[in-house]
């Protein structure tokens, strides 16, 4: 049987302790296995990326694989061949599919008709790639994550899905502070919390800056939504990580940023900057993460 990583929540609570701990020890020693040796990746992406497929295939180098790489206009996804069938030619050619779409059952087609590893390399509903390699970024600064106080400030997205069910795996308190209509899936958050997470969710920017260890923000019309733009500016008007806001949190808070960032919406320049190592960390990260989560989907952890 395949293992797959759809979203945090795949990681039983030892193994994502595993794969955080795999990806610094990945990130100290400038380890290159030959894990993937003779084995192919194919990325499959219906959306923009700099940071997942640069990361990804990086990744999958230094551990001794190669990629393919393919977008719905160069195949014949944009034609509307069948994911399941998709699914079954592309497990005879490789090895894992990791893959950046649209809805997440897209994601369960392919694990349903295919018979290889799929990794989620963003969905509408899950970022889960990311937020570990955020974890790790909060780890090296403050092993005990049991201890911190994390605010999420925006759209109660993909990423702030992600973030709740690392609250569940990793033991931080979290506290979301979205607009009204823009609050995160009830159902994603109901399973996290059965799973032991400590989560607030709040109208209030105010309440999620308070005494925080680490800020989080992201952009506010994702991909996908990009014809809501205007009428999302005016739904997050006050939820800007912004110098105010920074005030209401530990004087040591650091800012997050998935990225890309948009200076002037989510979050200011001067917030963005003074933040600027913590953010490009997170962004370094996403590369020793990928090997460590990759380790695991081919069960060597
Ligand atoms: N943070 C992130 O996933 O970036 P990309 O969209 O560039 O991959
Ligand atoms: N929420 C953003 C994350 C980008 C990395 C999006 O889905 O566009």
């Amino acid at each position: 049987m395949a293992r797959h990583f759809l979203s945090i929540l795949d990681l039983p609570k030892d193994d994502a302790r595993k794969v955080l701990l795999r990806a610094k020890q990945l990130k100290d020693g400038d380890v290159r296995t030959k894990l993937l040796d003779g084995k192919t990746v194919i990325l499959i992406f219906e959306k923009a990326s700099t940071r997942t497929r640069v990361s990804f295939e990086v990744a999958v180098r230094h551990l001794g694989g190669s990629t393919v790489f393919l977008t719905p206009n160069e195949s014949q996804l944009g034609r509307n061949e069948p994911l399941k069938d998709t699914a079954r030619v592309l497990s005879r050619y490789a090895d894992a599919l990791v893959v950046r779409t649209f809805g997440q059952e897209k994601l369960d087609t392919l694990v349903q008709w295919g018979s290889i590893p799929v990794v989620n390399a963003l969905t509408d509903e899950h970022h889960p790639c990311q937020v570990m390699s955020d974890v790790l970024t909060m780890h090296e600064r403050t092993p005990e994550l049991c201890s911190l106080k994390v605010g999420w400030i925006g759209d109660g997205n993909n990423m702030a899905h992600s973030w709740i069910e690392a609250a569940a795996r990793f033991g931080f308190e979290l506290t979301l502070a979205c607009p009204s209509g823009y609050t995160p899936d009830l159902g994603i958050l109901a399973k996290a919390r059965e799973q032991g997470a400590r989560i607030v969710l709040t109208e209030d920017p105010q309440l999620a800056a308070r005494g925080a260890d680490y800020l989080n923000t992201d952009v506010w019309a994702s991909m996908g939504q990009e014809a809501e733009q205007l009428r999302r500016e005016a739904a997050f008007e006050g939820f800007q990580l912004n110098d105010a806001l920074m005030a209401l949190a530990k004087p040591t808070c650091k800012v997050m940023h998935c990225l890309p960032a948009h200076r002037g919406e989510e979050i200011t320049d001067e917030v963005f900057e003074a933040n600027a190592d913590t953010i490009f960390d997170e962004a370094e990260n996403r590369l020793h993460m990928q090997k460590a989560i990759l380790e695991w989907v081919f069960g060597a952890l």
